[in-house]
């Protein structure tokens, strides 16, 4: 049931926030910013990469003291700030982003054990664990094997560990920074009912996501940062897309079909009768020079799978790549990168970035040939290099020595694409690369993308995102169950042609 303005206004808010205003080195990350979360409300925190929604939830769950003259207030008490351990036993609980579960336990004790741990007698019950972590599951309406080890699961399932141990917490309220970034269409749509269930009993949800489409769908109010600053709080009924990007940004953004005819380029890859057992089968194409291939599916699809390939990650079974006229085998992945393949993985936080290496280092990870001079690495060079597509990419970045974990999670993916790009790729495969990067700075990726086609690379664009392929490819494939099952051309169908053959 969705709010009106006047029950609204007559609810006491169960969190409220003001004044909250910190700083890193001389970056004022909030400036001013009050806040405040109805009881049982999806509330969103909507802005653009590094505006500050991450930082402000951390103020809210203790992990950063806000700066003096703040007051928060949650659940009828005053705090002029937080600790995580106060946060925690009140019921402000947070799922964050790496999900902070220990992988080698089993579900039941990723769900139960920090409850049980603050208990008295501390004896660890496993009977007891067990039941809680049911029970909570059961809450969430899902059934999952509690005894077996959480790395058997998929991050879906993980994240969903991490609800019910929030729920097993006594939340009052639960903060989800970023949740769907790394979850495919139906695994998101599952999360948006788990959100409504919670909300149904009760407990406030804030959520932030970069999919404006779930923005609209699961929030009753949303809050609108721009460069830590606070610019309002509105009802989501009668919002749209292009209005809350707006809000954001302070611009406006129209899409237009990039598609263009680039049948005459030569042909950089092709790929035929491509075969990997239980990942792909019989897959054939070409791109070539200039032309950005898209390939639409969903998870399991093995879009995935055959880019690893590509990339000499893994070898097919049968079939053949060529490459510039050339066929190749790679044995490893070294080779694919020195032949001119570029592979921007799907998966940035655990195999694309070193976090707590620095920034410029994440950057030339791929390309130290360049920055070398007789043989040792020169520092001006590498500097150059880094300031070069810092400036390129439009990355807000402190120093270049700072570790690449101080970005936000937009930013770190522009270091990610800037660190392919500076190996001068020929084929640059691009697998969901957008995740987690705000509208404005998608649209800066993609006119990048663009400008790297105009200069003849051929790309291969994999997303789950509809309009992420229509808008900025020239072809689209469609795969399902490891083959390419349709083609499409952007500019002679339309967007929703290919949904009604994705999501059919
Ligand atoms: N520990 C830190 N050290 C230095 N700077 C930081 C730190 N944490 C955040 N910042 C800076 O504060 C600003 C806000 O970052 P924050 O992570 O809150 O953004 P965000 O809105 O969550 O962005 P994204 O959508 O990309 O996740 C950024 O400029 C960021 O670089
Ligand atoms: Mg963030």
């Amino acid at each position: 049931m969705a709010l009106t303005d006047h029950t609204l206004d007559s609810v006491r808010p169960l969190l409220s926030l003001q004044n909250i205003n910190i700083s890193f080195g001389g970056v004022q990350a909030l400036k001013n910013v009050s806040f405040d979360v109805l009881p049982g409300e999806v509330h969103c925190l909507a802005g653009e990469n590094g505006s500050g929604k991450s930082t402000l939830i951390k103020i809210i769950t203790g992990v950063y003291q806000p700066a003096g003259g703040a007051s928060i207030s949650f659940d009828g008490q005053s705090y002029d700030h937080m600790s995580p351990v106060v946060a925690q036993s009140k019921g402000i609980q947070v799922i964050w982003q790496d999900l902070a579960l220990f992988p080698e336990m089993t579900v039941a004790e990723n769900i139960a054990f920090q409850t049980v741990l603050g208990r008295w007698p501390r004896l660890v019950n496993y009977r007891h664990m067990r039941e809680l972590a049911i029970q909570a599951l059961d809450r969430l309406g899902v059934l999952l094997d509690v005894d077996a080890p959480l790395k058997s699961f998929p991050i879906a399932q993980r994240q969903i560990v991490a609800i019910a141990r929030a729920l097993v917490g006594e939340a009052k309220v639960v903060f989800m920074d970023e949740p769907t970034a790394s979850l495919t269409q139906s695994e998101t749509d599952h999360l948006l009912n788990i959100v409504r269930t919670l909300s149904g009993r009760g407990v406030a949800v804030v959520f932030v996501s970069h999919r404006l489409a779930e923005v609209l769908d699961i929030s009753s109010r949303l809050t609108v940062l721009r460069d830590g600053g606070l610019v309002g709080v509105y009802p989501t009924a009668g919002m749209t897309q292009s209005r809350i990007t707006e809000l954001m940004t302070g611009k406006t953004f129209d899409n237009h079909v990039r598609a263009a005819d680039r049948t005459t380029g030569s042909k950089v890859l092709k790929v035929d009768g491509l075969t990997r057992r239980g990942e792909f089968d019989s897959v054939s194409f070409t791109v070539r020079e200039g032309e950005t291939l898209g390939i639409i599916g969903l998870l399991g699809a093995g879009r995935t799978e055959l880019a690893l390939t590509l990339f000499g990650m893994s070898k097919p079974d049968s079939g053949a790549i060529t490459l510039n006229g050339h066929s190749v085998q790679f044995q490893s992945n070294r080779a694919a990168i020195d032949a001119g393949i570029a592979y921007l993985s799907e998966d940035r936080l655990s195999l694309g970035l070193i976090q707590p290496q620095s920034i410029a280092d994440n950057l030339v990870i791929s390309s130290l040939h360049k920055i070398q001079k007789n043989g040792v690495l020169s520092d001006s060079r590498k500097q150059q290099l880094v300031a070069g597509w810092i400036a390129e990419l439009g990355v807000k970045i402190g120093q270049q020595g700072d570790a690449i974990s101080t970005l936000s999670g937009g930013n770190q993916q522009r270091v990610a694409i800037a660190k392919w790009l500076a190996t001068d790729p020929k084929l640059l495969i691009l697998d969901a690369p957008t995740v987690g990067v705000d509208v404005g700075a998608r649209a800066g990726i993609f006119d990048i993308v663009a400008k790297l086609a105009d200069a003849g690379l051929a790309i291969i664009l994999i997303s789950d995102e509809v309009p992420e392929v229509y808008f900025n490819a020239d072809r689209v494939l469609h795969m399902a169950q490891g083959q390419i099952v349709g083609t499409f051309d952007p500019r002679s169908c339309t967007l929703q042609d290919i949904e009604a053959a994705v999501y059919a």
